[in-house]
């Protein structure tokens, strides 16, 4: 037999409608089980075998799939999830994902409609936020790539020469808020620029970065003869939601002559609800953004978002001429420029349907009420948790994400309730550290989560924390 088709195609497609049929009943159940469980050793051991010489059949592998695989997913789509900063995704985006396999284009580049879908979506993010739209970018992994990709476009533009030379002395610095998140600091190491070279900036009571603090840091640096070159704001820190004050940095960098990027992971999606917009005002602003559709844009992994306001600082940065890879007039390899030519990736998938198929199904202003909703519910968390003498919330809720512990717990008894909590099946959060202390981090970013998985949240903690009392 030549080629991978099945003879019959009637079996597998019986198999696909049994597939699908059984999507949309978890889908529509979602949140009726665990929100997470732990794997037993009998399903790891199911990973761990030998490269198979011969096939199976497809029947089989959608039956390991049901009992190994599923049961033990990470959890992001159920309304339980709130760890970390994860989308749950939703029905039209699992159908995207579907289409796009079936056409299995490659989107590093050439004249095909995928490209058009990939322009038509980054259109609309820079809309979404402000820039203009004739700003270029282009879909990535995550806000993790879409960083680096702000960095490395910005110090190619104060120094075209970096791409051959390297950093060859020059004494490159930037700034953010030491609540930034790690992948900025790590943009900086995988950029040769040296994580040292990004300077942390003490932040204020509302964990934004320190403006006055910046404009310091930046003369001294000067003075000790390095090149200030980038600014990047944060709009939605990763521990609690806080937004840079993006107004204030982006005149710091007009005045300094730095670009000014934003990391706008999860907190660019505010722009889109009207009452929490004007927290993000200056964020059009950016030379450069990185925002996550796969987080509050709800659009399944992965689907990260860079946009650089000028075409050409960003081709810069990147274009590369290759024989091989030659652009025509006409024909498939016409409709330059690529998406290649706007970061490191060649064989890129088609990231852009689901996107689109998202953007264009809810529209922006359904998106919206979702964005005001999760932040409703946060602002109801954060209100049991101040209500409740045996409760501490421990950062201000801007957004979404609230940051809580419990009165009696130390350190490592909130550490091994949270490991409770997820075991227990009702709920995720994650911890990370404020002030130095461990908390608790709910993050709501969770279409589906409501006030009364709050509720449930708070009874199943109420009840671990007898349990961990000193
Ligand atoms: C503020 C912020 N920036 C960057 C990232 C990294 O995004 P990704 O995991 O999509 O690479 C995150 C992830 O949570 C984030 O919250």
């Amino acid at each position: 037999m030549s080629g991978l088709d099945p003879e019959d195609f009637a079996p597998l497609r019986a198999l696909a409608h049994r597939m699908l049929d059984d999507v949309f009943d978890r889908a529509e159940q979602m949140g009726d089980g665990p929100v997470w469980q732990p794997m037993p050793q009998q399903a790891r051991d199911a990973f761990n075998l030998d490269l198979p010489e011969k096939g199976q059949d497809a029947e089989a592998l959608y039956g390991q799939f049901l009992d190994q695989i599923r049961p033990y997913s990470n959890g992001n789509p159920h309304p339980g999830f709130m760890g970390w900063v994860q989308g749950a995704g939703t029905p039209i985006g699992i159908l995207a994902e579907l289409l796009s396999a079936s056409l299995n284009d490659n989107c590093g580049g050439r004249d095909h409609a995928a490209i058009e879908v990939e322009r038509q979506v980054i259109r609309w993010a820079a809309e979404m936020v402000g820039m203009p739209k004739e700003a270029s970018g282009c879909l990535v992994t995550g806000s993790s790539l879409a960083n680096f990709i702000g960095v490395i476009t910005a110090s190619r533009v104060v120094s075209p020469e970096l791409r051959r030379e390297g950093l060859s002395g020059r004494k490159l610095v930037g700034y953010a808020a030491e609540t930034a998140h790690g992948c900025v600091s790590r943009a900086f190491d995988l950029a040769g620029l040296g994580s040292d070279a990004l300077r942390l900036i003490p932040v204020d009571e509302l964990h934004r970065m320190d403006d006055l603090a910046l404009a310091q840091r930046i003369r001294e640096d000067r003075e000790a003869g390095y090149h200030p070159f980038i600014i990047i704001g944060t709009a939605g820190s990763v521990d609690c939601g806080a937004v840079d004050p993006l107004e204030a940095l982006a005149d710091i960098a007009q005045a300094e002559k730095c670009w000014f990027h934003v990391d706008g992971a999860f907190g660019a999606f505010a722009r889109l609800s009207p009452e929490h917009a004007i927290m993000l005002d200056g964020i059009e602003r950016a030379d450069s953004l990185a925002l996550d559709f796969h987080k509050w844009g709800q659009v399944p992994y992965d689907a990260g978002c860079v946009l650089v306001r000028d075409r050409a600082a960003h081709a810069q940065a990147f274009a590369q001429s290759l024989s091989y890879l030659t652009r025509a007039d006409r024909g498939l390899a016409g409709n330059a420029p690529w998406p290649c030519d706007f970061g490191p990736d060649l064989s890129r998938g088609f990231r852009a349907l689901k996107v689109w198929m998202t953007l264009a199904h809810y529209g922006t202003n359904r998106l919206g009420e979702m964005v005001a909703t999760c932040c409703d519910v946060a602002r109801y968390l954060a209100e049991r948790i101040e209500n409740d003498a045996r409760y501490l919330l421990m950062a201000p809720v801007a957004l979404n994400i609230v940051c809580f512990t419990l009165v009696d717990l130390e350190d490592e008894a909130v550490d091994e309730l949270v490991k409770d909590l997820h075991e227990s099946g009702v709920a995720a959060p994650s911890t990370t550290r404020i002030e130095g202390r461990l908390v608790i981090r709910a993050a709501i970013v969770n279409h589906r989560t409501t006030r009364r998985t709050i509720d449930a949240m708070l009874d199943q903690i109420t009840k671990l924390a007898e349990k961990h009392a000193p």
